[in-house]
């Protein structure tokens, strides 16, 4: 019940930079050189060791006695990852932790009780999460800058993954910010020509290059066609009626001859994931029904929609953390063993004039249009 004190407890360093001022000692820190170090009001110095006893006993940061048995702390893992240094998830802490964010919650329970359809984002803040976003150019800035260190990450799929774009000549990313994943991208495959389609927004006055775009626009509206579209922790924040309409527009956008769609997002499968990354991906589903139409999906459902919306296969691949690599395939690409056999089996059937050859008619036909 009390386990939100040790989420507010964390955005509480993070404000004060207490990360920071660990790491730019280098060594640990004393209570007394923390203290001193922090801008706080001199009446407030002596709450500190408070938090950090809290922080420490979470594993937040380490604590030994040193010198005259004063307390010092350390940096660890956890709180590496908040220093102020790329790949920093500060801004994740700071968005997630938004009174704007936070607020909804209290609305669940009154939520689950009316008919109304949208999220309690919406009726706490009388507009939509993206709008809000448009609005609020802090919050804008915070949300931006935790989806491109986000982002950052993806140095490790492209790097590990390269097959995936393999073959590509040219890449939209839907919804790809402020474009920090068709860097990464173009830094590894220079010759994949990358448009990002965000709102206009997200986009505005960003600099194009030779081989990256920006285009402002809707997803809704329409998606510039290329090789392969792009949406990465997209698709989870919408519902399954927007998903299929998005999905529908890649599909005319692609070519149905070797053109992909490329999701990265979560798939639930709570049979074979350990339960900690089960628990994560459940925080993430309530989080996209409060704040927007979404929903996390397990295998089945994305099946589902990948097939109404007129693709025939898609690979899943098992990323670090809670994500997968989805790649969405209009129709079967034939590894070249198989379209060896297909075509032998064909010419055999032909030169026989076998009547199976009228079964195989179909699967042919949907291999070659
Ligand atoms: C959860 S963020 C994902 C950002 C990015 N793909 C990433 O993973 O770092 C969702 C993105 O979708 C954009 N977006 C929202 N509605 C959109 C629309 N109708 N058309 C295009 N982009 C949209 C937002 O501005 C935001 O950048």
């Amino acid at each position: 019940m009390l386990s939100f004190i040790s989420s507010m407890s964390i955005k509480s360093a993070v404000q004060l930079s207490i990360p920071d001022i660990i790491n730019n000692d280098g060594q640990p820190i004393t209570l007394s050189e923390l203290a001193s170090a922090l801008d706080i009001h001199p009446t407030k110095a002596g709450f500190i060791h408070r938090l950090m006893c809290l922080l420490v006993h979470h594993g937040f940061f380490n604590s030994a006695k040193i010198g005259h048995d004063e307390e010092a702390y350390d940096l660890t893992p956890s709180s590496r990852l908040l220093k102020d240094k790329i790949p920093s998830l500060s801004p994740f802490v700071m968005s997630l932790l938004d009174p704007a964010l936070i607020t909804p919650w209290h609305l669940l329970g009154n939520w689950f009780q009316k008919e109304e359809k949208m999220p309690p984002f919406e009726s706490a803040h009388g507009m939509s999460f993206w709008a809000y976003v448009n609005k609020n150019s802090d919050f804008n800035n915070h949300f931006n800058q935790a989806m491109a260190i986000d982002s950052g990450m993806m140095n490790l799929v492209v790097k590990d993954c390269k097959p995936v774009f393999e073959g590509l000549s040219s890449l939209v990313d839907v919804g790809g910010g402020t474009g920090t994943i068709s860097k990464i991208i173009i830094e590894t495959f220079p010759h994949i020509k990358c448009t990002v389609l965000d709102l206009p927004h997200v986009v505005a006055n960003l600099p194009a290059t030779e081989n990256l775009k920006f285009i402002g626009g809707d997803m809704f509206q329409g998606i510039p066609s290329a090789d392969a579209i792009l949406l990465k922790l997209m698709l989870h924040c919408w519902s399954d009626e927007e998903c299929l309409k998005v999905l529908k527009i890649c599909r005319v956008a692609i070519p149905s001859n070797g053109g992909k769609v490329i999701i990265t997002d979560i798939v639930i499968n709570k049979d074979k994931d350990d339960p900690e990354l089960t628990e994560g991906k459940l925080y993430f589903d309530l989080l996209m029904m409060i704040l927007v139409t979404g929903r996390e999906r397990s295998e089945k459902d994305w099946e589902k929609l990948f097939l109404e919306a007129g693709f025939s296969h898609y690979k899943i691949t098992p990323l670090f953390g809670l994500r997968s690599l989805i790649e969405v395939f209009p129709r079967k690409q034939l590894s070249s063993n198989e379209s060896v056999h297909l075509r032998t089996s064909l010419i055999s059937m032909v030169a026989r004039n076998s009547m199976q050859l009228f079964v195989f008619l179909p699967y042919v036909y949907e291999l070659l249009k």
